[in-house]
């Protein structure tokens, strides 16, 4: 079994920062190498968390000696190419969300880590916080009653430059794909594919949504009431009503610390359940061990489910009239 994981960065923007702070937490593993467009931010970001190596271009990084998994962190126009790069050349992947831009394209890269037999999983790290798992416990244990209602929001206000990603269609900018996504994971992964969507987004002057509005609805009355925003804070919380209480994803639930349930007022019980820096730490043992026991998926983010994700979301797009260069 290999002791040390080696991993490397492609694109070392704003998330990849958290994310090798949270490395640099995980025994067994380390920051072997860091690809950028640039030379000078792969040294500047290699030389700020210790990494050996640095290139200036991410074909570069590929070629880069003993590493055993990339983490993919480059706008989400870039998921797809990057990934396909990466597990060609039989290199494994750890792939930033959205997986894609739409759902062929990450049916293209399931398929591409299949033929190659090379680990592949989208960074939905909110699979793996403990705080979020106890909360799928809690609501698929009974505890709660029959589940009938989810409701879950993430608006911010960002305060990015025009030119930023998140406003510009371009590099799949908006506010679904950057934060809705984390309702619709919520949703997703309690009950699986809607039987009906209804979504409508207002979309800025560049043509990215500011926000989008989603309610989905399942078999046995079940419903989910979805938002995002990029022009608003919002509470950024889950609630998941059963019928006989609810329990609370406390701000922010797709990271939660904090959880409550409540038994329709006769009683509540709350929760801490604290994470590991800022929470990447989570998938990245996720990815550990896979990769330490020569899975080529992770059991509890299957590549299906990324699918499936990327399914609703293609169709909660299609009810919202959002359209990327990349249909
Ligand atoms: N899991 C989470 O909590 C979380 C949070 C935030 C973002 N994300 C995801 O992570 C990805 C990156 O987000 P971010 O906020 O880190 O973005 P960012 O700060 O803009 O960084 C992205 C990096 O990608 C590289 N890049 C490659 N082509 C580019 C292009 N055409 N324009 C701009 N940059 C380009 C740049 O690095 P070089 O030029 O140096 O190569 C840039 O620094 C997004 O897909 C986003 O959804 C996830």
């Amino acid at each position: 079994m290999k002791i040390t994981i080696n991993w490397g960065i492609l694109a070392p923007g704003r998330i990849a920062h958290k994310f090798a702070h949270d490395l640099k937490l995980v025994s067994g593993a380390r920051l072997l190498a860091v690809g950028s467009r640039s030379l000078q931010r792969a040294r500047d970001f290699a030389g700020e968390y210790g990494a050996p190596h640095a290139f200036g271009s991410y074909e570069a990084l590929l070629d880069c000696p003993d590493l055993d998994v990339i983490y993919i962190a480059s706008p989400h126009t870039g998921h797809f190419e990057h990934a396909i790069m990466c597990l060609e050349r039989g290199i494994a992947v750890l792939c930033e969300k959205p997986f894609a831009m739409n759902t062929a394209q990450v049916q293209k890269m399931v398929e591409c880590a299949r033929t190659n037999k090379v680990f592949l999983m989208e960074a939905m790290w909110t699979r793996f916080i403990p705080g979020f798992e106890e909360a799928v416990r809690i609501a698929q244990g009974g505890y709660i009653g029959q589940l009938r209602t989810i409701r879950a929001d993430f608006g911010f206000k960002a305060n990015f430059p025009p030119e930023h990603r998140v406003f510009n269609p371009a590099l799949g900018g908006g506010s679904l794909l950057d934060v809705g996504i984390y309702p619709v994971f919520l949703a997703t992964l309690l009950w699986g594919k809607p039987t009906k969507i209804k979504a409508t987004a207002v979309m800025s002057s560049l043509g990215a949504d500011d926000s989008c509005a989603m309610i989905f609805e399942y078999a046995d009355n079940r419903l989910a009431i979805l938002d995002c925003s990029l022009l608003v804070k919002t509470e950024i919380e889950a609630h998941i009503y059963g019928e006989t209480g609810t329990l609370r994803l406390h701000n922010r639930f797709l990271n939660p610390q904090d959880l409550s349930v409540s038994f329709y007022e006769k009683s509540s019980e709350h929760f801490h359940l604290p994470l590991t820096g800022h929470g990447y730490y989570h998938e990245i043992l996720e990815v550990n061990d896979c990769l330490r026991n020569g899975k080529t998926e992770s059991e509890k983010l299957p590549l299906e489910f990324s699918i499936q994700l990327m399914e609703v979301l293609d169709w909660v797009r299609r009810e919202a009239g959002i359209i990327y260069p990349t249909d």
